[in-house]
């Protein structure tokens, strides 16, 4: 999640600087009518033929001509250099360009090149060009994560005098590397990630690399030379960086010593990360004087880090991400006491067991990075323990930090704080605001903390990302955030503000791209809609104001068109939706639920073509769905349950929306039979249309829920954002999608929105029609059902015999119809069956004991005049009456509150097969859909205690 924003953050940096670039390129562009065109033409022509066989979405290569304009000169467009006397074009930069197509063999015109990048591109798995291999002047050759694939062109080795030459994050292999070997001038040689399984000669081969100095070899499949067999190194290279990182290679550090005595110079750089090196950090770094970089990330590491590093007298960047370091923080810091103090800018220990009281960091006095995430770091941290004054980036996110917040006046450089899930206290003071390169912060679930400034307070900062969720704010909306007008992203969620939502927090900054206010006490009429008149082209993608109490109309939707996630549920907003849906083509995810919208869903909803997931619960809406709806073929979740919609259930839902993974209209005035063509709903795992007034058979089709009819995992539901094209810097977005994958539940009676695994859930309910005629068969074929309701119909007939099949069932009401014969004896092996009810029906017969030994209340069977045995308290003909011993309690094998009953719930196996996922699913849905209010509340008093335990996992979350 961090390492996502960091990601975020440079992605970011890096658009700015493109941006940069381009005025730069622009600016420098002179005007060509008045200066000599020195650009050869047969060399514009070439570069034109190359620009017509790529795709240029982001508009990279606009400052390229055309093919008629020969006064345009081709030195001057962006990427192209030209010799300054000869006038040739010997350097090409496309790099970076976000383009899409095909490698033209207009390049070969291009005699002169030297220079050739055409990194991180997308050339949509094309091979390699064989002919870049007569370019034969070329000394930088840079094909990285340019999406090429197949073999690298022995030719390669054509170019003797390539100096710079990388091929990393493509699916390339090569098996056999001799070509390197005619590359005598050879400094850098990017291999990451290229399949060289077969090459099995690879180390002779680099071995004989005299002049190379940089080594890329992550992630590669490497082929195993065991450590007799390395090759003798006779000659020696200037090897300074190696990334030898991600490999699954058996005996990582002999390779790394053999790497280590091939540098004649010594390393400088190296990236042993992601080999799971285990036992202690060997002792083969103590004497790299010269090393600057380590990063042994995600080893195994015993022991800590050796006392000698305190001498690495050079080393300025030491990552150990996730590198199983563990015991006191303090006695590591110790070790790193000694020359390495002063020099060292970057310390990365993210993610290791490190323990203990936070030590005074203030003789690292070169420090610019320091990340201590998820680790078990306690109580407060002194006064001057982080008087750093180079301090750029400080992240202790995820610790258990206690007391106020650090002074951090003293690094006036900070730019990125992250002290988010710890428990600091006590009020942040307005010194922060001193730090006025600051651009992230994030205080967010710190529930103790008071984060409340006087309203006319001016930070000297302005962020672009700040997050204080379940922060103490107080009362009043924080009116300094006025003063931020480049936010991207802002949290105030759950923060204990109850004022007047006021109009201009929308618009704080043009910038926004995420704002959540939700749960919060915010109230008034919602005024947003003169906020936004004036500026249509708010670029905020994702407002969550749900769990306000905001009223008024929703009307001010309509006047942004780049909405990419709404939610604006648990208001009280009153009115109907407007008709205004038409241009929202980034719109994923709607939620209007728990308000008290009326009138029709509105036809142009059909435009969404891109929506995924729609709530419209819980409001008054009527009419019908409107048929323009089946336009939404993107739709994976809709729930307009709790409303008063009516006409049947049109024919077309079965038919429109490929990927329906949820369908809930409980709850309205649905009539006519259920069509046979839902049964093409393949994906569906969440059919709800109980409470309406649904008559005629069940369709017989049953057994085509293809979703229900496994008992695997399905995947999880796609991400609000799917494989749609979004402009890059919707990527702020990506870390908080999930949090809108949301369905909601009760819990004794207070209704709240869950979030994830959603995905896991398999279940029917027809409950509360009028339904008749028989359960068809093919239901026991649903082996995937973890809940199916059919009671309050009027059903005949059997139960199926073999609904023993159903074994992942945890729910099953059949109660209230008027099912006949005998309980079938397979029930019985229903080892997850939480509850059943059977009652009120006509069946009869001996109730069949279960295999597992799980009994169910008597309630579970009442209202069966022909039934008889345990637990009822009438026995079968021809049985010796007994006494139950606890007759006396009406009941007596209910399963009561308490742990036995949880016991039972939760066994080893339901965990095991069903996995914790499931059961957060689970309970995320059950309790609106799987159970009619009425059954409700035996339902979570029989499982009141699990359900305790996930109630507070869910508000940890
Ligand atoms: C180039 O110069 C000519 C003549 O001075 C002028 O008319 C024209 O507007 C200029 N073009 C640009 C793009 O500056
Ligand atoms: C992790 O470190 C601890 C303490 O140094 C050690 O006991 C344990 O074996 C290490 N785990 C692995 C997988 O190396
Ligand atoms: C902050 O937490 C610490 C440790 O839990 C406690 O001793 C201290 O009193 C708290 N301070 C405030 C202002 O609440
Ligand atoms: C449904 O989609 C078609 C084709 O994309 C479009 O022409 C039509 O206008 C859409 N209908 C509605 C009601 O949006």
């Amino acid at each position: 999640m961090k390492c996502f924003r960091l990601l975020a953050l440079l992605l970011v940096l890096f658009v700015l600087a493109g941006t940069f670039m381009s005025i730069l390129v622009h600016s420098s562009q002179v005007n060509s009518t008045n200066t000599s065109v020195r650009c050869w033409d047969r060399e514009r022509q070439a570069l034109l033929n190359i620009k017509d066989e790529l795709v240029d979405t982001y508009g990279q290569l606009t400052s390229w001509g055309n093919h008629d304009d020969q006064r345009d000169d081709c030195c001057e467009w962006r990427g192209v250099h030209c010799h300054n006397r000869s006038n040739h074009v010997t350097q090409l930069n496309l790099g970076f360009s976000q383009l899409r197509g095909k490698i033209s063999t207009s390049l070969l015109e291009l005699q002169h090149l030297r220079y050739l990048d055409l990194s991180y591109n997308d050339f949509e798995y094309a091979p390699i060009p064989k002919f870049i291999a007569s370019l034969t002047k070329l000394r930088y050759l840079n094909l990285a994560r340019a999406n090429l694939s197949g073999p690298i062109p022995r030719r390669i080795g054509n170019l003797s005098k390539l100096v710079y030459f990388d091929i990393s994050y493509n699916d390339c292999y090569s098996e056999n590397i001799d070509w390197v070997l005619s590359l005598d001038s050879l400094e850098h040689l990017g291999l990451s990630s290229t399949n060289l399984s077969k090459a099995t000669n690879w180390l002779q081969a680099l071995s004989k690399l005299t002049s190379i100095k940089e080594l890329y070899l992550a992630q590669g499949a490497l082929p195993e030379t065991p450590p007799s067999l390395l090759p003798k190194i006779n000659g020696s290279a200037p090897l300074a960086i190696l990334d030898l990182s991600s490999n699954s290679y058996p005996s990582m550090m002999t390779l790394f010593r053999w790497f280590s005595n091939f540098s004649s110079t010594g390393m400088r750089s190296i990236n042993l990360a992601g080999n799971s090196i285990a036992g202690p950090i060997p002792d083969v770094f103590e004497n790299m004087m010269s090393l600057e970089y380590l990063d042994l990330s995600q080893s195994d590491i015993q022991g800590g880090i050796p006392k000698y590093f305190g001498n690495m007298s050079s080393l300025t960047n030491l990552v150990m991400y996730g590198s199983n370091l563990t015991g006191d923080f303090s006695e590591l810091i110790m070790n790193l006491s000694g020359p390495v103090q002063e020099k060292l800018e970057s310390l990365v220990l993210t993610e290791n067991n490190l323990s203990g009281l936070f030590p005074n960091m203030s003789g690292f006095s070169s420090l610019m990075q320091l990340q201590l995430e998820r680790n078990q770091l306690s109580g407060s941290i002194q006064e001057g323990h982080l008087q750093l004054p180079h301090l750029d980036f400080l992240a202790l996110s995820s610790n258990r930090l206690t007391g106020p917040i650090p002074d951090l006046s003293f690094s006036s450089l900070l730019g990125i704080l992250y002290l988010d899930n710890n428990m600091f206290n006590g009020t942040l003071t307005q010194r922060i605001g001193s730090l006025s390169q600051l651009l992230v912060l994030d205080l967010s679930f710190n529930s103790y903390l008071e984060v409340k400034f006087n309203p006319y307070w001016v930070p000297t900062f302005q962020l672009s990302y700040l997050n204080l969720r379940q922060c103490k704010l107080g009362k009043y909306f924080p009116a300094w955030i006025k003063t931020q007008k480049e936010l991207e992203h802002l949290d105030i969620s759950n923060t204990g503000i109850s004022d007047i939502l006021p109009s201009w927090f929308v618009l704080v900054s043009p910038r926004l791209i995420y704002l959540n206010a939700s749960n919060n006490q915010m109230y008034g009429v919602s005024s947003l809609r003169d906020a936004l008149v004036p500026h249509s082209r708010l670029r905020a993608t994702t407002l969550d104001i749900s769990r306000n109490k905001i009223s008024g109309s929703v009307n001010f939707l309509c006047y942004v068109q780049e909405w990419g996630l709404l939610d604006l549920s648990d208001n009280l907003f009153a009115s109907q939706i407007p008709d205004c849906f038409a241009n929202f083509r980034w719109l994923r995810f709607l939620n209007l639920a728990n308000n008290h919208l009326s009138g029709e869903i509105p036809i142009s909803f059909g435009s969404l073509s891109a929506l995924t997931l729609l709530h419209l619960r819980n409001n008054s809406l009527s009419g019908e769905l409107p048929t323009s709806m089946s336009n939404c073929t993107s739709l994976e979740m809709i729930d307009v349950g709790d409303n008063r919609l009516t006409g049947t259930i049109p024919d077309w839902i079965g038919d429109s929306f490929p990927k329906l993974r949820v369908l809930v209209l409980r709850s309205n005035a649905f009539y006519g039979s259920m069509p046979s063509s839902l049964c093409h709903l393949a994906n569906l795992q969440i059919l709800d249309i109980s409470s309406n007034k649904i008559s005629q058979v069940i369709p017989k089709c049953l057994q085509d829920f293809n979703a229900m009819a496994t008992d695997l995992n399905p995947d999880p539901f796609s991400s609000p954002w799917g494989t749609l094209q979004v402009p890059s810097d919707y990527t702020w977005e990506m870390s908080n999608i999930k949090s809108f994958q949301s369905a909601y539940f009760m819990w004794k009676g207070m209704e709240v929105k869950y979030t994830n695994h959603l995905g896991l859930v398999k279940l029917i309910d027809f409950s509360d029609n009028s339904l008749a005629g028989e359960i068809p068969s093919g239901i026991t074929e649903l082996v995937g059902l973890v809940g199916l309701n059919i009671s309050w119909n009027n059903l005949i007939g059997p139960i199926p015999p073999d609904i023993g099949q159903l074994k992942s069932l945890n729910f099953l009401d059949f109660s209230r119809n008027h099912l006949s014969g005998g309980i079938p004896t397979s029930l019985g092996n229903l080892s997850h069956l939480g509850v059943l009810d059977l009652s009120y029906n006509n069946l009869s017969g001996r109730i069949p004991l279960s295999g597992q030994g799980l009994t169910f209340p008597a309630s579970a069977y009442v209202g069966n005049t022909g039934l008889c045995g345990r637990p009822l308290n009438k026995s079968c003909p021809g049985d010796e009456s007994y006494q139950d011993p606890n007759s006396e309690v009406n009941g007596s094998n209910v399963i009561k509150e308490g742990e036995s009953e949880d016991d039972r719930f939760i066994t080893e196996g339901f965990y095991v097969t069903l996995g914790l996922g499931f059961i957060i699913g689970f309970w995320g849905i059950i309790g609106t859909i799987l159970l009619n209010k009425r059954f409700r509340y035996t339902f979570f008093e029989h499982l009141d205690a699990i359900g305790k335990t996930l109630w507070k996992y869910f508000q940890n979350q």
